[in-house]
């Protein structure tokens, strides 16, 4: 279940607190993806590269109403990770797309999937998309198994800069019942 919290755009799931990423959240998302299992999956990151991540995240939220979520820990505040919707081009189409990455720390304990079900109670009850998509490397095996977890079906993989990405889909009317 996703609650709306005070501060505007701000949601909060059982044990996480979700803020829309702004510029202001920069060095978060550095720590994040200075994380070594991190950099694993997304490589090395700059500070000016953050920032503009940061900003074109930021914009998201702006433009499309959609981007990813900063997700904190609601007992500790610590940084948990980032994750959500955001609108893409996946494999030559325009789509609504939800991602997850975590500290490491916070491997192994549901938060991704906690987070996935946020971004798709938004995209389904309040976006009123028609399906929502994900994507990952072909072997991340713990990314795929995020989106199977959250009833996501593998539809295909597919080229993106040069490299081979499973997509799985998820569509309205096969979205597993709240709970
Ligand atoms: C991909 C990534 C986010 C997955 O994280 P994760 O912790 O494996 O996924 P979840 O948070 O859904 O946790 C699932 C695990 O927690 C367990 N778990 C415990 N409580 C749970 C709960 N309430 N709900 C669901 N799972 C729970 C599950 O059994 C599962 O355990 P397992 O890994 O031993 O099978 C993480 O590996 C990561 O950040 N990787 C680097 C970045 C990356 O690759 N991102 C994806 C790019 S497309």
């Amino acid at each position: 279940m996703t609650a709306m919290s005070d501060s505007p755009g701000v949601r909060l799931t059982p044990r996480l607190r979700l803020e829309p990423v702004s510029e202001r959240h920069a060095d978060d998302l550095l720590s994040l993806y200075r994380d070594p299992a991190v950099a694993e999956w997304f490589g090395a990151w700059t500070r000016p590269q953050i920032e503009a991540e940061a900003a074109r995240m930021a914009r998201g939220w702006r433009d499309d109403g959609v981007h990813k979520w900063m997700a904190y820990h609601r007992a500790t505040g610590e940084l948990v990770g980032r994750g959500g919707l955001s609108r893409a081009t996946v494999d030559g189409r325009s789509r609504l797309e939800i991602g997850w990455v975590l500290h490491r720390r916070f491997w192994g304990e549901g938060y991704a999937t906690e987070i996935g079900r946020a971004g798709l109670a938004m995209a389904f009850d309040e976006l009123a998309a028609g399906e929502v998509v994900s994507f990952t490397e072909v072997h991340n095996g713990r990314s795929r198994a995020v989106m199977e977890r959250l009833g996501f079906r593998y539809e295909k993989d597919f080229t993106r800069d040069g490299e081979l990405f499973a997509l799985y889909v998820l569509a309205r009317d096969q979205r597993a019942p709240a709970g």
